[in-house]
């Protein structure tokens, strides 16, 4: 018996990075999983890539319509939604003054109002379902203190561990556990342009900010998003029915809280 046996999982944005491995995690414990993401023709790639019990789901967190869609996909296909994983998020960088309102309302758009409305959605259908379930938000370090160019970035990630206790205590009367997983520098393509960025801001050479940040880490390296799917599983099993409104650090020593 596997740890995800019979589940029905969404992954939002799952094309790449650490929400594909999450789905990849996911299929390997028996799950089926929507891979829910903006980037249709990524989403099918990725889904083609992990076999048959994963499959593309188009989903642009920012939308009402294209959220209720794509929850609805996943009953007609399932039977039922049993694990969501708010994953999908943007980051951006820039000093106090220069920040715009059009990245502020961006980055919370997709960041935070993506996360709190497709969780209201799932959750609406596994109330509707009486099955429970699982809903995992993915927080950051970044939302643990600020830092001085990423002061959106980090508000967002700080409204979701905020969002994770709220929602994780208003829904567990249903049986759904609502909890976060707080990564640190997880090494792929979001911190390649990460690192561009830094670059940009801090007068450094390509790959010089990737360098420094691994090197700060306790564990000596940066993570990769295979690090974070040991606990992307444990909070959708039933091993964690008895977490409420947790956030997870998973980041190699770099947060304690
Ligand atoms: N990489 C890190 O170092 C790190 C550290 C801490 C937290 N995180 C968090 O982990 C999560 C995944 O990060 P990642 O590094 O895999 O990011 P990523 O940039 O590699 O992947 C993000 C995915 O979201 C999709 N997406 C973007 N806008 C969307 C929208 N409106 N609707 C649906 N999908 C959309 C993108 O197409 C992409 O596939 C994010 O929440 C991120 O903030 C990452």
């Amino acid at each position: 018996m596997k740890r995800l046996d019979g589940k029905s999982a969404l992954i939002t944005g799952s094309a790449r990075g650490i929400g594909k491995a999450f789905a990849k995690a996911y299929v390997a414990e028996g799950a089926r999983v929507a891979i829910a993401d903006i980037n249709m023709e990524g989403a099918q790639a990725t889904a083609a890539e992990i076999g048959p019990n994963a499959y593309a789901v188009h989903l642009d967190v920012t939308d009402q319509a294209s959220i209720d869609a794509a929850i609805a996909s996943v009953e007609a296909k399932t039977g039922g939604l049993d694990i969501l994983v708010n994953n999908a998020a943007l980051f951006d960088l820039a000093p106090i003054v220069e920040i715009s309102r059009e990245s502020y309302n961006r980055l919370f758009s997709i960041n935070v109002a993506g996360t709190l409305f497709t969780l209201q959605a799932a959750a609406k259908s596994m109330i509707a379902r009486g099955k429970g379930g699982k809903i995992i938000n993915m927080a950051s370090q970044a939302g643990r203190r600020g830092e001085p160019l990423v002061a959106v970035y980090c508000a967002t990630k700080a409204a979701i561990i905020s969002l994770t206790q709220s929602a994780g205590l208003d829904l567990i009367q249903h049986g759904i556990n609502v909890n976060a997983i707080a990564p640190g520098v997880v090494d792929g393509e979001h911190w390649d342009g990460v690192d561009a960025l830094f670059a940009k801001f801090e007068g450094l050479q390509p790959g010089e900010k990737k360098a420094a940040v691994g090197a700060a880490v306790p564990f000596g390296r940066m993570g990769t998003a295979d690090d974070l799917t040991g606990m992307a599983v444990f909070l959708a099993s039933r091993e964690a029915d008895y977490i409420v409104a947790q956030t997870y650090n998973v980041d190699g020593g770099n947060w304690m809280s």
